[in-house]
């Protein structure tokens, strides 16, 4: 594993042609890397029971980026598997929608519970911080911005783009969800749903499995993150300095 930076960099002077094989190389040797590192998490894991599901991270360091100069991207991807089944998920509904919430047992808030927060933005942040996710229905979104107020965004200021102005200082938008498709699909596809963001710093972290899943399904799930991860960023695998698995309380495995 570790022998694999200097190997990589040195791929970067080589011809393209070259350079292909030397990819190819090295996702080999990633792909052993990782499936090394998630047996040992596995393995850990089983040695040490915990009282809980241990979610696995995978922590992300990047370079050749300037945060200041550099567009900062931010994407999404759907994962084959959900990496925390308990993530909370609460739905600003309407009737209907409430009502196949409280049968799947789902959290949620209706427009009078909203309404009773009465804008008040210790609130609304409270609320945002107690769910990672939030869904609403159709006749509840347009509503958000006056229900609760204007969004804030990381600096405390209000986002004027009404599409934007959709609570939650962490950036939290309430995905909308129909009629028309199933309230239990949504939850499990915003569930399975892990964001990319590029901040202030270089580095970040994404939940992309838990020690209760097959090895294989980890597996999945980080191979999906990270390809998702070197198409958002401008140079590829250039801007790749490092990447880490680590289970909540397990050690830190490098995987590449
Ligand atoms: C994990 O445990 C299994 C079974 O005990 C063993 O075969 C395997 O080599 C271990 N993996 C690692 C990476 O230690
Ligand atoms: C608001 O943001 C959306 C999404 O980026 C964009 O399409 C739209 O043009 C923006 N509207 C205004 C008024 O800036
Ligand atoms: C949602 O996920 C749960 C647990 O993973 C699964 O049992 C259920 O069948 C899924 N439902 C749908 C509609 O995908």
């Amino acid at each position: 594993m570790v022998a694999l930076a200097p190997f990589v960099s040195s791929c970067l002077l080589l011809p393209l042609a070259v350079q292909d094989l030397c990819s190819h190389h090295r996702r080999r040797h990633e792909s052993d890397a990782l499936r090394e590192a998630i047996s040992q998490i596995a393995n850990d894991s089983r040695e040490k029971q915990r009282k809980f599901v241990e979610t696995i991270e995978l922590q992300i360091g990047l370079k050749n980026y300037d945060p200041q100069k550099d567009k900062r991207f931010s994407g999404s991807v759907k994962l084959p598997h959900i990496p925390r089944p308990k993530m909370k998920v609460c739905m600003l509904g309407d009737a209907q929608h409430v009502e196949e919430a409280e049968k799947m047992g789902l959290d949620y808030m209706d427009v009078e519970a909203l309404k009773k927060m009465n804008k008040n933005k210790k609130l609304v942040k409270k609320l945002a911080k107690k769910y990672h996710a939030f869904l609403a229905s159709e006749a509840i979104i347009k509503q958000i911005p006056r229900l609760l107020g204007p969004g804030l965004n990381k600096a405390g200021k209000a986002y004027d783009n009404m599409s934007y102005a959709l609570i939650l200082p962490c950036g939290k938008f309430p995905t909308l969800v129909t009629h028309q498709e199933s309230l239990e699909s949504k939850v499990n596809e915003t569930k399975a749903t892990v964001k990319f963001q590029l901040k202030k710093v270089l580095c970040m972290g994404v939940a992309v499995g838990n020690c209760a899943m097959e090895e294989k399904q980890i597996f999945q799930n980080v191979q999906m993150s990270v390809n998702f991860l070197v198409s958002l960023l401008k140079k590829n695998w250039q801007n790749v300095r490092c990447l880490y698995l680590k289970s909540t309380m397990g050690k830190v495995y490098r995987v590449f």
